[in-house]
């Protein structure tokens, strides 16, 4: 079956003739001096129709770009049939073709609005009260455990999709948590995970909930097991599960086998990806730690943005322009990765998120027809907080040989104004230089007028700034939990806007499977090492060193 792809399209190749004639031109410093209106020209504002205090200022004027540039990137959208998939998503259409699935996170957050016929949808608000019922019962002590005691600390077991979105979100908004309510996550498979935090609970006053979308993952079905076992050591009688243990799952049939009543499951469905979860059952331990009427501000700060993406013309469509101008840089100017740096420490887990987030979604190299790209597709993920990063890896985006694109995030006002806000405004002057800094560096004629005549060579070279490095600022008043809702969804109809305008299926993840295959034929091999083969020479399992006495 053969398709278009992408750099088939008239407006890539455009792209690719400016890029090639006029790339020269394309300086920073110069494109500022040349027009005075470049920061109004090119930085948008969204904000919620029902609270302006959910606004989001995405400014894009340092990019290297021009107003042509920025009219074919989004004529590239255009005709990669961004508008049709995404009513297609919204509409519930099987867009995930490999498995035959709706995609529809926005579904989730929805409250009725958008019009969805998919099977499951009208059971979303059904899930909604439950999990408002059980939070308000566990968060008033209502919820008692197997001894009459309440509940003082969760555990949610899960990995992936169904760890990282709840680890990012109960960190980003932690000024909105139950101080008194202790919570972990457990992921890992390494046995040191669960021991670490088991140290810490106590089997009387702790819920776990097991997150898994299957209930099969190897990881959080061993860990939920190491769990009930340490748990039935003290509370001996297998009922009292039922007040400890609850399941977020799609799959009723193993949540049931593994010994948690259906009254204790919250309910998903298929059309729910991993990586998009945390707006379904998966946001328990996030609604447990900030309350129900918080989580629900969570859904509807995603709905707000979700609206804008589908109504909003691409022109002016904020998750639209950041996809289309990092494909400028990953498939032109031949970026390889791409930075989030949040300057506030509450966001600290925002770059591990999008690297599930961008990575599994938009990290594979045939279409959707099957055909090789012959293009760059996802960029790689990565980051850290601000100001952290600057005294670590910034050297390399200030005077490294690589190009790498990144998005600095903040918020105008803290939810710690310590000290009259010191902290603050310095952590702001930085999050506004570093952008500067990068644009517009510090020329060899700047740093002879500082270092003198006599300064070495080497030296002057090595102070220069070469500038004309890109980057987006977005900035919102404070990190509430509409605003996270907004940011998030943000950039998750960018990641989808970017996986149509390659081609490909953002919404599996087969590339997860053969390591996860392979690992099972050598658990069975390391059970019984004189067994092995069938592996490459390199998987050689010594016994002495594989068993632990
Ligand atoms: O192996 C990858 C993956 O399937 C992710 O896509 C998913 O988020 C994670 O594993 C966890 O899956 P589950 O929620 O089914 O346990």
């Amino acid at each position: 079956m053969s398709g278009k792809t992408a750099s088939s399209y008239d407006a890539w190749q455009t792209l690719q003739k400016i890029y090639d004639t006029e790339r020269s031109k394309l300086v920073l410093k110069d494109l500022f001096a040349q027009d005075p209106e470049r920061f109004t020209r090119f930085s948008k504002t969204y904000s919620s129709d029902t609270n302006p205090a959910t606004t989001l200022l995405l400014d894009f004027s340092k990019n290297l770009i021009t107003a042509p540039i920025l009219e074919n990137l989004i004529l590239l959208a255009r005709e990669a049939g961004v508008e049709k998939w995404r009513d297609q998503m919204f509409a519930g259409e099987h867009i995930n073709n490999s498995e035959d699935r709706a995609v529809l996170h926005i579904a989730l957050r929805n409250f009725d609005d958008f019009k969805i016929a998919e099977e499951g949808v009208s059971e979303v608000s059904g899930v909604l009260s439950h999990i408002k019922e059980f939070t308000d019962a566990v968060r008033s002590g209502a919820w008692k455990g197997y001894t009459g005691k309440g509940i003082n600390t969760i555990v949610n077991i899960g990995i992936g999709g169904s760890d990282l979105g709840p680890v990012m979100v109960t960190e980003a908004l932690k000024p909105y948590s139950k101080r008194d309510l202790k919570a972990h996550f457990v992921s890992n498979i390494d046995g040191t995970h669960i021991a670490e935090i088991l140290r810490e609970c106590n089997p009387e006053t702790t819920l776990f909930i097991i997150a898994s979308k299957t209930f099969t993952t190897q990881e959080t079905i061993t860990n939920a097991e190491t769990a009930k076992a340490w748990f039935l050591d003290t509370a001996k009688d297998a009922a009292h599960v039922a007040k400890h243990f609850v399941a977020l799952s799609t799959n009723t049939k193993a949540v049931t086998a593994f010994g948690i009543s259906e009254a204790n499951m919250f309910q998903f469905w298929d059309w729910v990806g991993g990586r998009y979860s945390l707006w379904s059952a998966i946001g328990l331990s996030i609604a447990l730690v900030i309350g129900y009427e918080n989580f629900e501000a969570l859904l509807k700060g995603a709905h707000g943005m979700d609206k804008h993406f589908k109504e909003t013309p691409l022109e002016q469509n904020l998750p639209v322009i950041l996809a289309v101008i990092g494909v400028w840089y990953n498939d032109f100017y031949g970026a390889q990765t791409h930075a989030l740096l949040p300057y506030d420490q509450y966001l600290h887990k925002f770059a591990d998120y999008f690297q599930q987030g961008d990575m599994e979604s938009n990290g594979k190299s045939v279409t959707k027809n099957g055909e090789r790209v012959d293009y760059q597709t996802g960029p790689i993920i990565w980051g850290a907080s601000g100001t952290n990063g600057q005294h670590s890896f910034y050297q390399l985006l200030h005077q490294g040989t690589k190009i790498i694109p990144a998005d600095f995030i903040a918020p105008a006002t803290t939810h710690n104004p310590i000290h009259h806000s010191k902290h603050h405004r310095i952590l702001l002057s930085n999050f506004f230089a570093q952008p500067e800094a990068l644009a517009f560096g510090k020329s060899e004629e700047e740093v002879r007028k500082e270092v003198g005549p006599n300064a070495q060579e080497g030296v002057v070279k090595s102070k220069v700034f070469e500038g004309n490095r890109p980057t987006n600022s977005i900035m919102f008043p404070l990190l509430t939990p509409e605003v996270l809702g907004a940011l998030i969804a943000l950039y998750e109809h960018k990641i989808f806007t970017q996986g149509v305008i390659w081609g490909i299926n953002s919404f599996d993840q087969m590339g997860v499977e053969l390591g996860k295959v392979l690992a099972k034929k050598i658990l069975a091999q390391l059970e019984k090492p004189d067994d092995v083969q069938g592996h490459d020479s390199s998987v050689r399992i010594d016994h002495s060193l594989t068993s632990n006495g």
